[in-house]
This record gives structure tokens, sequence and C-alpha cells, in this order.
């Protein structure tokens, strides 16, 4: 266990199921064999089905987090998915506005990309596309006020998600600051992101999970 112990605690908290038992003999993926890859395969699903746990423990780093706006990026993200939620939007809908946002930590220049790519095996095409391009069509209410074109959105005119897009923000991104807006808590929207996140629905792996 040397090598947990220098990666620190955190490190066995996160690795300890997963580093136990056999591992791969190769030293280059071109030294592979069906055994080695019999041992790989036997540690990705009990992994991969443990991706909620660390979106949540990401999704939590945006607690506290202001940025000069009048709530955190946390109670946004609820907000936005509380708003969507009581819109009568559906489960995977309702994930993706609770993430849509959680690439502001690691993709400070290009948040929505990383969302997208978080959300994207267990959403519909369109949630994707809803959570990809978000940042242009949130510009329409504020980049005039950064030197920037308020009409970036314009540039998606006649893409046929430009409609959903523009009401995720008008409807529930947009208007996701409200101090005083009664959201739910991120507890209720766990179950949902768990049941959601539980099996993918498209991507190359996705048959893994059969
Ligand atoms: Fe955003
Ligand atoms: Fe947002």
């Amino acid at each position: 266990m040397a090598d947990v112990e220098m990666h620190g605690e955190h490190h066995s908290d996160l690795h300890a199921e997963a580093d136990a038992g056999p591992r791969a003999k190769f030293r280059a993926m071109t030294e592979g064999t069906q055994e080695d890859w019999a041992i790989i395969a036997g540690h990705f699903m009990p992994f991969a089905a443990n991706v909620a746990d660390r979106v949540l423990t990401h999704l939590k780093l945006l607690d506290g987090d202001y940025g000069g706006f009048p709530v955190d990026r946390l109670t946004h993200s609820l907000q936005t998915a509380t708003r969507a939620h009581r819109d009568g939007r559906g489960e995977t809908y309702v994930v993706m506005a609770l993430l849509h946002d959680i690439g502001d930590t690691l993709g400070s220049y290009n948040h929505p990309d990383v969302g997208a790519a978080i959300v994207k095996p267990f959403v519909t095409e369109e949630e994707h596309w809803i959570c990809a391009n978000h940042g242009a069509f949130q510009g329409y209410y504020y980049f005039h006020y950064l030197g920037m074109d308020q009409n970036a959105r314009e540039a998606f005119r006649g893409h046929k998600h430009f409609a959903a897009c523009e009401e995720f923000c008008a409807k529930y991104d947009q208007a996701a600051f409200d101090p005083d807006y009664a959201h739910e808590p991120l507890e209720y929207f766990e179950p949902m992101l768990r049941r959601v996140m539980a099996r993918p629905l498209q991507g190359m792996l996705a048959r893994l999970a059969d």
C-alpha cells in the first residue's frame, strides 16, 4: 500500500476498493493480453457505477463560489434545476440543469463544454446540445455589458435546438440568481442524479452497462 500512502489519504479513500486485487501486467498496451483486459474490465463497471458520487463531490466545489454574483454557483445550479423541475421537466433535463455549470471550476474559459461532456452519455441529444451551447444563449442577457456581442446566439439561428436552448436560458438559467428563491437542496436531486447516471444511454461504452 506504499503507493496509496505516497498519494495521501484522499487518494486512498477514492481508490482503495478499485486498487485491490490483481493488476494487468503490461508496460505498454502493445503487450496487452486477454487476461490483462479481463482484470481491467472487471474494475471498470464498479468504478463507472460510482460516477454519480464523483460528480456530486465535484458539484459541491461550487458551494460558496460567488464570483461576484448575488448567489454562489451551487445555489445557482440548484435554482436552475428547481425551476426546471417545478416546470414539469423530466429527470434527464433536470439533471442537465443541475450540472450545466459544473464545468466552471475546470473549464473557466469553456465551462459549457465540460458540463456537456459529463452529461452526454445520460441525457437526450437535445439536452446535451442545450448544455453545450447555453453559454452563447445566456450571453443574450449580459454580453453587451462586457463589450461582447449580445446576439452571439444568432450564430445558431435555424438550428433545430435553438428554441430549446433559448427557453432553457430564459426560463431557468438567467432567472436563477435570486437570493430569496426557495430552491430544493442538493439532497433532493441526489436520487434523481443517481438514477440518471446509473446507465449511459449513448456513447461507445454504453453497451458495457448492459
Ligand atoms: Fe453557464
Ligand atoms: Fe448557469
